[in-house]
Formats: C-alpha cells, structure tokens, sequence
C-alpha cells in the first residue's frame, strides 16, 4: 500500500542545501506496524512529511494506495490527507479550550460527517483509545499528557485513514505513561489492523512495532523485522 522509490529531498535556503534524503526506497503492506528509527537529524520527520503528504520529494515516487502522491498540488495533497491519513505528533497539537469530544469529532466537521454521526464516531474512537468516559467533556489543556496524547490517538483513527503516522508521539512522556500510548497502538493494530508507522529515536519504543527501518543521514541502512517485540498487554 505504501511504496517509496528512489525518494530524495533537499531542502534550499538561499545558498544553502541540505540533503535530508538521499535515495530511500521501501515497501510498507497493509496492516503493517512500522517503526522508522534514527538519531536527531537523520530525516525522520521529512520523511514524516513525505509520507503524510504534507511535503513532496525533491525526486523520486511515492504510491500511497497505487497512486503516485509525489508530484501532486497542495490542494490535492490536502484532500489525501483528510480523507488517508492520521497523525499523531509529539506535541499533540489538540485545541486547548476545546472539550476531548470536540477536539475528536473536528476531523469529520471537515471531512463534511454529519453531527450524529460525528459523535458516535468520536465515541467509538475514544473508546478504542482507552480514553475514560468521565473525562470526554473536559477540555483538552485540563489533562495529562499520556491522556492528552489518547486524545491525539483517538483523533487520528477517527477518520478510519488508511495510515496512521506518529511521529515521536512519547517523546514528551515519561517511560510508564509512554508506555500506556504504545499499549494504545498495539491494541488498536490488532483490532483493526491498520497501517501504523511511529517515528522514534529510541530502541526501546521502536521495539513495539514489528518491523523497524533504520535511518541514518538520509539513507535506511537497516530494516527487519522486530525478533523480541516488546508488548506492553500479553493476551
Ligand atoms: N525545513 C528545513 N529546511 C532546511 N533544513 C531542514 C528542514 N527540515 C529539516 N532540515 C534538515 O534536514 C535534516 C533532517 O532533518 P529531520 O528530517 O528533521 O530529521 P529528524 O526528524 O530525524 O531529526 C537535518 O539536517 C535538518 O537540519
Ligand atoms: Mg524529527
């Protein structure tokens, strides 16, 4: 479903060029759980926002579901984003003064959903995220950040997209409330089986995902499945 070949992405300021990419080429299947990990400054989040269609390549062809996404318009790009994607970011990007069940059903204000079914979906969703029932009229900047994030997770499967991107989402957690965010991850992978792809620079959360690509200075040096996953729920 996602096919990257020969992507290359050089960013220009002025004189200056930084090759963030060089020639990255990979496969991700359907229902896939992903994890893309290297240090700070390998081009993790331009290829974030490759895949997220919130920037194109500088060469080379991205197919997101058969199509090629790598040299579409920003409109375009747009529609495949609400319609494809959910993101999940580090600094969860939720509205502060907007309830927990606002910030969730916004996806589908957009995606033109009407009201009930906006609320039902919302429901569903935070449900899926584990996220407590007691706190869905809340507003957003009255949670934790493990909660906060849950929200953010929610808001990101709401739209049922095809792929799910994370990009360093427990970065700002401490380890046990990270933990609870990637628990949330796996749960949701094995009920609906969504494309997953998390971004980390850390071993240790990159080892919940099944699969990891290793990115350094631009270029996947490694890629494998993941022998001793780390599962935060055993079944
Ligand atoms: N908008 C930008 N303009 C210029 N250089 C950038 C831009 N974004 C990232 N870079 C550079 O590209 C390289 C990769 O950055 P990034 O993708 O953010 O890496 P990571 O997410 O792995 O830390 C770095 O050298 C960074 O400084
Ligand atoms: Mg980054």
């Amino acid at each position: 479903m996602i096919e990257c070949k020969n992507i290359a992405k050089i960013y220009k300021s002025g004189e200056i060029e930084t090759r963030a990419l060089h020639n990255v080429s990979f496969k991700i299947n359907d229902g896939e759980f992903v994890a893309v990990m290297g240090p700070s400054g390998s081009g993790k989040s331009t290829l974030m926002h490759i895949l997220g269609c919130l920037d194109t390549p500088t060469s080379g062809e991205y197919f997101l579901d058969h199509k090629d996404v790598s040299q579409l318009s920003d409109d375009e790009l747009a529609d495949i984003r609400m319609r494809k994607i959910g993101f999940v970011f580090q600094a969860y990007n939720l509205l502060p003064r907007a309830t927990v069940l606002r910030n969730v059903t916004l996806p589908l204000v957009y995606a033109g959903v009407s009201g009930g079914e906006r609320e039902c979906r919302a429901k569903e969703a935070l449900r899926g995220a584990a996220f407590p029932e007691n706190f869905w009229n809340h507003y957003s900047n009255q949670l934790s950040g493990g909660m906060m994030q849950r929200v953010a997770i929610a808001r990101a499967f709401v739209n049922n997209p095809t792929l799910i991107l994370a990009d360093e989402p427990t970065g700002n957690l401490d380890t046990k409330t990270g933990e609870v965010v990637l628990d949330t991850f796996q749960q949701l992978h094995v009920e609906q089986g969504r494309t997953i792809v998390l971004i980390t620079h850390e071993p240790y959360v990159a080892e919940h995902a099944e699969r990891i690509i290793h990115i350094r200075d631009g270029n996947i040096v490694e890629d494998g499945s993941v022998k001793h996953r780390r599962v935060v729920h055993a079944e």
